[in-house]
């Protein structure tokens, strides 16, 4: 299959299966904005709460928090946001197409129109508005948040004092994030309302590059825990002419979509930069006492910044397959247990004979360690199918030998191999298998 046809083939096995669809789809869908469906928002979930807990509550140097989305807009002076979080614009003359002009050859044509006649490039500021408040004039302007990390900023006193934390330490958030891109597209990857989890360190600013380096590493080590294929994720240095405005160096870690390497999180040291910009437009103090040299210090910070929606598109994509079995083309996800929507779904071969009560009660005493789904509905096979586009890993089935020993059938996903386990065992088999 080639792999410009993978992008199309997802998309449209997660319309049907009900893990993405297109947002508003009944008025012909809002450009680049999606809705996650029933799989979806499982798969979603799954990824937010294992980042929550790798870089949050298994540790003991890491808070959470969870700031509004709309903020006092001195936050985004202060942060540079206003000043210079834009992109280079540039519009065809021709048939009025717009495009981010450092994402095409100039020199070339409008590749929507094929005429060369382009417009001066100039700068578009990223930050969506709104206003604030009944009255719509200059001073109820606000802005939808472009980045989680400021709510983190602003909140840095907050949570050192409430915490008590001692550098170094983090503060991390999962929340939606808005931007108004010039041109979106590869489905999830790029979209103008998407969720960020970022986690701000703040270190000592001696020990900057250690922690860079600690968290670069770490952050990769995560994707490949998801069950990502490794020789498709990499982690990349920025090249000075890449760093955002606040930025000192960065990482990025990538992976290898059907239309190249491209990047999921960028891992950045900030500096003193947000810290001493909020200092200096609030007035406020925002240091931390060092006692052991009697100092106060501004704290710099390393960044972890994810986005969900590209981890979501990164772990379907890696996960989509077809293959040919007994002269039929199967689909199926090969998702990791951890992130699947359903780990187990339950089938009766048929219906009668007492198996749907069992396999319901198969799947009642499976919910509490997994999610397990009861499936009743068409051929064995059809069912199979399902599931396997679905990506859930295991299915068992109710048939008449269990009447009989009380076995079922386990199939695994990936090699299709079956075996029969005692219906009493399952938990304890399902535990083991997914450790
Ligand atoms: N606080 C730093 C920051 O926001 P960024 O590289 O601009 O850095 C971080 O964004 C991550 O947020 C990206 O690596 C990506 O995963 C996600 N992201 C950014 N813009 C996005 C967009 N338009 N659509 C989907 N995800 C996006």
């Amino acid at each position: 299959m080639s792999e410009d046809k993978v992008m199309e083939k997802l998309v449209s096995l997660c319309k049907r299966r009900g893990f993405i669809f297109r947002s508003s789809d009944i008025y012909g869908g809002l450009e680049s904005t999606y809705d996650y469906g029933p799989l979806g928002v499982e798969l979603k979930n799954n990824v937010k709460q294992l980042w929550w807990r790798d870089v949050v509550t298994s540790r003991s140097d890491v808070v959470g928090m969870d700031a509004s989305i709309l903020m006092n807009p001195k936050v985004w002076e202060a942060s540079g946001h206003l000043s210079e979080f834009h992109d280079p614009m540039v519009d065809c003359k021709n048939c009025k197409a717009r495009f981010r002009a450092d994402h095409i050859d100039l020199d070339k044509n409008c590749p929507t129109c094929g005429v060369q006649d382009w417009t001066e490039a100039r700068q578009f500021n990223l930050m969506l508005k709104t206003h604030y408040g009944p009255s719509e004039d200059s001073s109820s302007v606000i802005y939808l948040r472009p980045e989680t990390a400021q709510g983190i900023f602003v909140n840095f006193a907050n949570a050192q004092s409430t915490a008590r934390m001692k550098l170094p330490f983090g503060v991390a958030q999962i929340g939606k994030a808005f931007r108004n891109e010039i041109t979106t597209g590869n489905f999830l990857f790029r979209s103008r309302e998407f969720e960020q989890m970022e986690m701000e360190f703040f270190v000592h600013p001696d020990e900057t590059g250690n922690w860079l380096e600690y968290w670069s590493d770490s952050r990769l080590a995560w994707y490949k825990n998801l069950g990502i294929r490794e020789d498709r994720l990499k982690l990349r240095p920025h090249g000075d002419d890449e760093l955002a405005h606040y930025a000192a160096a960065c990482f990025d870690v990538e992976y290898e979509f059907p239309f190249g390497w491209s990047e999921l999180e960028g891992i950045a040291e900030r500096g003193t930069f947000d810290l001493d910009q909020h200092a200096k437009h609030s007035g406020k103090k925002l240091t931390w006492f060092d006692s052991k040299n009697n100092e106060h210090i501004t704290p710099a910070v390393v960044e972890a910044s994810a986005g969900v929606d590209r981890t979501v598109l990164t772990i379907l994509v890696d996960a989509y397959h077809e293959e040919e079995v007994k002269g039929e083309n199967r689909v199926v996800l090969r998702l990791s247990p951890k992130v699947a929507p359903t780990t187990v779904a339950v089938f009766p071969l048929v219906n009668r004979d007492s198996m749907p009560e069992i396999a319901e009660k198969i799947v009642e005493s499976l919910r509490g360690d997994f999610a397990a789904f009861f499936d009743a509905g068409g051929s064995i096979g059809r069912r199979y199918r399902r599931q396997d586009e679905a990506g859930t890993p295991y299915g068992v089935t109710v048939d008449s030998d269990t009447l009989e020993d009380q076995t079922v059938t386990v199939r695994e996903r990936d090699t299709m191999a079956q075996e029969r386990v005692a219906m009493d065992q399952l938990p304890a088999y399902f535990r083991d298998k997914i450790r």
